[in-house]
């Protein structure tokens, strides 16, 4: 498990930690009344101005991460300490403020926009709910956000059906600056946007972050991105992180064996001479009945027979890089 006191001392320079979460498991009864096992006993550190990214194959449990810190759905158990308390346990009042604190900027911003509302209703709603603007100060206000994400202030008399989906995650992002989050996590925010657009749009939250030392939770399926934007990456498999490297590119310096073959999965514009794509092969376990060794034993071309009988323990494998891999 990641541990901020560990022997290990780095020579890099460590951010003040914002988020640290502690063995959180997240687990859905189904209908037939077994349990779906989606983040199984995680532990990870976000750190303050920073932005950790988060990489794995659909359905490894990214998005219940993230759900299950911004309490939209229960944690099964596990901490996340967030300003000295615990972000899962949170009550009333509190979870409130959390909320201000911790933003979310999704996927298809226009689903979480009233179409009937104008621009700069939808921008300050989240300030009138906490009580912190008057209606006098809306358009001011209204003006402010946009100019922020590089948008006319005239939009704020808009639809935003009439705005591009680039202008729309533009939105999003106001929206969420708006209460001054100390943290914004973006499910596959930039995932729906053209790559031109996407560009733009990582920019602005690269300049944003500089500007309120924001610390992001940056989720998305484009690993070049994630190694251009993120600090930290955590690679999730099947419920479980098996890697987390604390600085520098993933794509250089992995080494469990689910990373790798991720990497080599991924499409590039510039593959070399011989290089192709290497689809995955083998089949993922069910996250309903969860295998008792490692959790990639069933693909990984290493596999042995302390692999299918023991569960790899996340250790750090060199200064600020972690593997779950009997490998090492
Ligand atoms: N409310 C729910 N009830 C039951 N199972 C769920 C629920 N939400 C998610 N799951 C299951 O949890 C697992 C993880 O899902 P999750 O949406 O977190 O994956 P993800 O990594 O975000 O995938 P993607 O990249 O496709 O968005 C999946 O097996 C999913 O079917
Ligand atoms: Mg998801």
């Amino acid at each position: 498990m990641p541990n901020q006191n560990n022997a290990v001392k780095p020579t890099y320079e460590r951010s003040k930690v914002i988020l640290d979460i502690k063995h959180l498991t997240k687990q859905f009864k189904v209908d037939d009344g077994r349990l779906l096992t989606a983040c199984n006993d995680i532990s990870l550190r976000a750190y303050e101005g920073k932005t950790l990214g988060i990489i794995g194959e659909s359905g490894c449990g990214k998005s219940t991460l993230v759900r299950t810190l911004l309490q939209i759905q229960p944690a099964t158990s596990g901490e996340a300490i967030f300003e000295g308390h615990d972000l899962l346990k949170d009550r009333g009042e509190e979870s409130r403020q959390d909320r201000r604190k911790i933003q979310m900027v999704f996927q298809d911003p226009t689903a979480a926009f009233n179409p009937k509302m104008l621009v700069k209703d939808i921008l300050t709603e989240p300030l009138k709910n906490f009580g912190l603007i008057k209606n006098s100060e809306v358009d001011a206000k209204a003006a402010e956000l946009l100019e922020m994400v590089e948008l006319p202030a005239s939009f704020k008399d808009r639809y935003p059906h009439s705005m591009s989906g680039g202008q729309r995650q533009r939105l999003g992002i106001a929206r969420a600056l708006s209460l001054e989050p100390k943290i914004i996590v973006c499910d596959e925010a930039t995932s729906a946007l053209d790559v031109s657009v996407q560009e733009k749009v990582c920019e602005l939250l690269c300049r944003l972050q500089k500007e309120k030392n924001i610390t992001y939770l940056f989720i998305a399926h484009d690993l070049g991105l994630v190694d251009l934007m993120c600090h930290q990456v955590a690679v999730m498999y099947l419920g479980n992180v098996v890697e987390w490297l604390e600085h520098g590119r993933i794509a250089e310096s992995c080494k469990h064996p689910y990373t790798k073959a991720l990497m080599k999965a991924v499409f590039k514009v510039d593959f070399r001479p011989g290089e192709k794509i290497e689809p995955m092969e083998g089949e993922i376990p069910s996250p309903l009945d969860l295998p008792p060794g490692c959790p990639f034993a069933s693909r990984c071309e290493h596999c042995s027979e302390n692999c299918l009988k023991n569960k790899p323990a996340l250790k750090e494998i060199e200064q600020g890089h972690w593997v779950a891999c009997h490998l090492f």
